[in-house]
């Protein structure tokens, strides 16, 4: 692994990657291929000085003969596709880009590397590493065995159906054509640089501007919530340790309801940041997602018995931790929603949800 390829890394996790990579290793070197779509924000690198170890390029997945020119230009040995379409929101709005990005997007980058790769079983030295979610497994019942590898795909939104779509298709390369691919499934991630329309940054940024908390249904969905430093950690790992072929589940292995998580942001406000009325007394139940998967769990045995790998994050000292990351930086946060589109994404998502109980 030496000149790696990062697909999305003005995002959130691929963000939080590459810091983690250029801390963790001193002989890499990383070009960060990114569309810039209303998620990707470059503030989020603009510490990284050094050009000789990292290098941004604005580009789009789709187009395919930029990234055979990437490819070539900078020999790129290991590349980790973080790039997507991820609100599951906005993928229920209009899936358009979720299809072009997720499934398109993804082949495209596939194909690329075939051709780059004149003899890929030979080439053991190249890497694709996919990141993907447990949304493709589906929903869980209470009390039913988390998901482990070798659960059947059943994905419910257009969301986790692009995501299920594009994990088939790199699964495909590695058994038709023999490219070195790994994939992994994720549970959801929380931390710093989350794009704030996702639920944990909703939460502090409206609870801290004094606006309503919208929680969907009856709060009582499960998400089993991974700080995303965790994340980085067993990608790289996996690209050291991971066999090709292969897949692996990576999770918190905990299992809070909504309504705990937002309860809980509540609580670390009322210290940090105190208000005369609780924070709490915010929290507004409003009109359910359509098709909301009720729970997600995650079996990481795999990862944790082949590889090594364990979250180090309990969701305790990672929520603190990511309360106040979003309080100390107010601008980085002011910078996205003061902006007119993401006003008009919350006025298009939440003005007609009625309020739910
Ligand atoms: P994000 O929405 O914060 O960032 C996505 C990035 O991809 C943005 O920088 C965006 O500009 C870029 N992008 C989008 N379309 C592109 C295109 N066509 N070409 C090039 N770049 C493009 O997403 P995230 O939360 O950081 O998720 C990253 C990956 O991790 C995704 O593949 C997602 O499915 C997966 N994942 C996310 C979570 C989670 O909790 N956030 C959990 C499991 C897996
Ligand atoms: P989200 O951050 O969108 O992640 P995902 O849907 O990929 O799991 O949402 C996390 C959970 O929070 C999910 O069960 C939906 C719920 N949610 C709310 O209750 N209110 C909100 O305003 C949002 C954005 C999400």
């Amino acid at each position: 692994m030496k000149n790696l390829l990062v697909t999305g890394g003005a995002g959130f996790i691929g963000s939080n990657f590459i810091h983690y990579l250029l801390h963790e290793y001193r002989d890499i070197r990383i070009i960060n291929l990114d569309a810039l779509t209303y998620a990707g924000n470059l503030q989020n690198l603009n510490d990284i000085t050094d050009p000789t170890r990292y290098t941004f390029i604005q580009g789009n997945i789709c187009d395919r003969d930029f990234i055979d020119s990437i490819f070539h230009q900078y020999q790129i040995d290991t590349i980790v596709h973080f790039a997507a379409e991820t609100h599951v929101d906005r993928s229920i709005d209009n899936a358009m880009s979720f299809i072009e990005t997720n499934i398109n997007g993804t082949y495209n980058l596939l194909e690329s590397a075939r051709d780059y790769l004149t003899d890929p079983v030979q080439n053991k030295n190249f890497r694709f590493h996919h990141i993907s979610t447990d949304e493709v497994f589906g929903s869980l019942e209470p009390g039913e065995a988390p998901f482990t590898e070798k659960t059947p795909y059943s994905p419910n939104s257009p969301y986790a159906a692009s995501k299920a779509a594009s994990d088939h298709i790199v699964r495909a390369y590695f058994h038709t054509y023999g490219l070195p691919v790994t994939i992994s499934n994720c549970s959801n991630n929380y931390g710093p640089y989350q794009f704030p329309e996702k639920l944990i940054p909703l939460v502090i940024t409206n609870a801290l501007s004094g606006k309503p908390i919208p929680v969907y249904g009856d709060g009582r969905q499960i998400r089993d919530w991974l700080y995303v430093e965790d994340h980085c950690e067993a990608i790289s790992i996996i690209l050291i340790k991971g066999i090709p072929g292969e897949t692996y589940n990576i999770g918190g292995s905990n299992q809070p309801e909504n309504i705990e998580i937002v309860e809980n942001i509540c609580s670390i406000l009322d210290v940090l940041s105190p208000t005369k009325i609780p924070h709490r007394k915010l929290i507004d139940y409003v009109t359910d997602r359509p098709g909301h998967d009720r729970r997600y769990a995650m079996d990481i045995s795999k990862i944790q018995k082949g590889l090594g790998w364990f979250p180090k994050w309990d969701l305790k000292k990672g929520m603190e931790k990511t309360v106040k990351w979003y309080l100390q930086n107010q601008d980085w946060v002011k910078s996205i929603v003061d902006r007119e589109d993401y006003q008009n994404w919350l006025d298009n998502n939440y003005s007609l949800r009625k309020v739910g109980r």
